[in-house]
């Protein structure tokens, strides 16, 4: 189900995206850099995760279309700078050369910048939310994606490099640098409904931290037990860095235990919705059994 819930989510998402970038640039060669670094690829789960977070509380998806797309602006240009020579060095993304070998590193560097300010501008002027609205979410987003949640995960991830890291360690640095972006989309999902509770925010946000975590985990997981062609990322390349991950500090078997109780704490989470967290099951499902 969250295959065909997310392929359906994806066609408005991606028009949605296309027309944010279509916008009048100052230069082509940026506006290019930007287009091919979202719009090429992607699944596209944290836009996905804010319409399924939208409709567990009732509200209308179309509502949680500008959020979703901020959510994955930021997340590509995430993508963009951490596949950059001073930081994971990377050549392959998303099947395709990395922004900086299609282009060039300075090119990616002011895409990833653009697409970031892009995001919050999109927000800020969003038709559909009220501006009370516009304003959590922008605060809500800023600080997952900042110096406190995904920026900061990825210093910590830097800086851990050949490092032994207790497990306390790595689950801070995974919930930075990815569990916030997806603890962010399940949020700004729920707050566009105005009738949520705090009982069900609260449920979503227990979701949404376990999910997080487990989709890192199945990051590192891919990351050893991939295949290039599949993942559209080279295999191997956390090891070829001494990256800190799951497997490295629990071995294979752990890695897989430990996100197999992710998952059912994330699904545990949901019990006190109904068939409206359909799609949000579906998507936990998805995050831990998915092979790219
Ligand atoms: C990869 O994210 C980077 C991490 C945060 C682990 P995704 O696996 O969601 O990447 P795309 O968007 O599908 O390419
Ligand atoms: C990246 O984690 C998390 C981000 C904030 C982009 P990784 O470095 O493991 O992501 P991949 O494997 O390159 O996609
Ligand atoms: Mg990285
Ligand atoms: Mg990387
Ligand atoms: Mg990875």
């Amino acid at each position: 189900m969250a295959k065909r819930y997310i392929e359906q989510c994806r066609q408005r998402i991606d028009a949605e995206l296309d027309r944010s970038i279509r916008q009048d640039s100052a230069s082509a060669r940026l506006q290019d850099t930007m287009r091919y670094s979202v719009l090429g690829g992607g699944k596209r789960i944290r836009p996905a995760l804010c319409l399924a977070a939208a409709q567990a509380v009732g509200c209308d998806e179309e509502v949680a279309l500008i959020p979703a797309c901020a959510l994955e602006l930021i997340h590509a240009y995430s993508l963009v700078h951490d596949d950059l020579p001073a930081m994971d060095d990377d050549d392959l993304r998303r099947g395709r050369p990395t922004a900086h070998i299609a282009f060039d590193e300075a090119s990616a560097i002011l895409a990833g910048d653009a697409l970031q300010t892009l995001a919050f501008g999109l927000l800020a002027s969003a038709p559909q939310l009220t501006d009370s609205q516009r304003i959590t979410m922008i605060a809500k987003l800023a600080q997952a994606s900042g110096h406190a949640g995904m920026v900061g995960g990825q210093a910590i991830d830097l800086e851990s490099v050949g490092v032994q890291l207790s497990l306390d360690q790595l689950e801070n640095m995974h919930r930075h640098k990815t569990g916030a972006l997806i603890e962010a989309s399940v949020d700004l999902g729920a707050v566009t409904s105005a009738s949520v509770t705090r009982e069900q925010r609260d449920a979503l946000a227990t979701y949404a931290r376990a999910l997080g975590l487990a989709f890192q985990v199945q990051d590192d997981l891919l990351d050893i037990e991939g295949d290039t062609a599949i993942i559209g990322k080279r295999q191997g390349s956390d090891a070829a860095k001494a990256k800190p991950t799951y497997p490295a500090l629990l071995g294979l078997e752990g890695a897989r235990a430990h996100l197999a109780t992710l998952l059912e704490q994330a699904q545990k989470a949901l019990d006190g919705f109904g068939d409206e967290a359909k799609p949000l099951r579906a998507m936990a499902d998805y995050v831990v059994t998915r092979n790219h």
